[in-house]
């Protein structure tokens, strides 16, 4: 069985955890937290056999066959160097670093080691995101005009009930675009590539992003309007215009099988797809079927895509003036 460790044990290692365990998918072997109880917890919860009080611990440990890194965004780049440096693969939680330029180096790094590398876009590799880029791709609904894609949800206020959340905390990598905007911005450049032109708007209060609206536009004009929030609910709905028609998704786009395909001259058509669990079976597969196979990227998320996305993030925080202390390290 494939040997999973964990790095960093909060909300999404939970679902991560549980995944594992009902699907079988692949065996939670180790577990890595700032503090060992709780890493004895998780352990014991979710049957892992061994539970370090430090990430570097778990790296040094070695037998394990990949470590899903699951801290916040500014730690991701730390965690992920170790491992890549201890030679084991990782699949990174998103957003994949701070910036294009922790990014890279971690790209090199992998490189340089020959280690397999992903972004935990686990939206990728849905199944009615697979149908999407394929219907995209096949031109039945002719060229695509326009993209509107968000996802907003009250995380400031669930952040102040927790008390100090990483959402809120600029140090942290805090603020919409980099926890929740980077979805539709993969959305987008899924279908439309490297933007030409970026503009963008956000509303920054205490350095981080509470809401982010971009406009992305490609190189024939093709425009793609883009929203993310931390201060109010939304349906998390993505819309494409096509010439021959329109597709929506209609909520949840990231996570939800759900699709209305509306041909200009014909019939509504209302997909449904059926995800047991979270759905994050199809990403952890792909890494396991990518490390089993000798692969060191991912053909569905290269790690050009990623950097792609990683820049056109850089490009919209220049924009709005967002800044981490990342940045700094350039
Ligand atoms: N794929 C998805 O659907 C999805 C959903 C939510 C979040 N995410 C991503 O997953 C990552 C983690 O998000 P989360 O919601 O799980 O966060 P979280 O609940 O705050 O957990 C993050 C964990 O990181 C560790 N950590 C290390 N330094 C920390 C610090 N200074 N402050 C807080 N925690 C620190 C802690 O684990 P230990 O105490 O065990 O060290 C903590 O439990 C983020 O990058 C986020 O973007 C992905």
């Amino acid at each position: 069985m494939f040997k999973w460790g964990i790095i960093g044990l909060g909300r999404i290692a939970n679902k991560f955890a549980k995944e594992l365990k009902e699907t079988g998918v692949g065996e939670l072997a180790a577990v890595g937290s700032r503090d060992i109880t709780k890493a004895e917890a998780f352990a014991k919860e979710y049957g892992a056999a061994r539970a370090f009080g430090s990430y570097e611990e778990l790296v040094g440990h070695g037998g394990l066959d990949a470590v899903y890194v699951a801290t916040p965004h500014h730690l991701h780049a730390y965690c992920t160097s170790k491992c890549l440096e201890a030679g084991l693969p990782v699949l990174c939680e998103k957003p994949f670093t701070i910036n294009k330029h922790e990014l890279t180096g971690l790209i090199h790094q992998a490189r340089v080691h020959q280690v397999f590398l992903m972004e935990a876009m686990w939206t990728r590799f849905l199944p009615h995101i697979l149908y999407l880029k394929s219907l995209h791709d096949s031109g039945r609904l002719g060229r695509l005009l326009h993209l509107r894609a968000d996802f907003a949800f009250k995380g400031k206020e669930r952040a102040s009930a927790q008390g100090v959340s990483r959402l809120v905390v600029n140090e942290l990598g805090g603020g919409s675009l980099l926890d929740i905007g980077v979805y539709p911005v993969f959305l987008a450049q899924l279908l439309l590539g490297v933007p030409a032109v970026i503009q963008a708007e956000a509303t920054i209060l205490n350095e981080i992003d509470e809401t982010c609206q971009v406009i992305l536009k490609d190189a024939e004009g093709i425009t793609a309007y883009l929203e993310s929030s931390i201060l109010w609910e939304s349906d998390t709905s993505a819309q494409l215009f096509y010439e021959k028609g329109s597709v929506l998704l209609p909520r949840r786009w990231h996570e939800r099988g759900e699709m209305i395909i509306k041909p200009e001259n014909g019939e509504a058509e209302i997909k449904n797809w059926d995800y047991p669990n979270r759905g994050f079976y199809y990403q952890i597969k792909e890494v396991q079927d990518c490390v089993q196979a000798g692969k060191l990227e991912s053909d569905l998320m290269p790690l050009h895509f990623s950097l792609q996305i990683m820049d056109t993030l850089d490009r919209i925080r220049t924009l709005i003036g967002l800044k981490y202390p990342a940045d700094l390290m350039k």
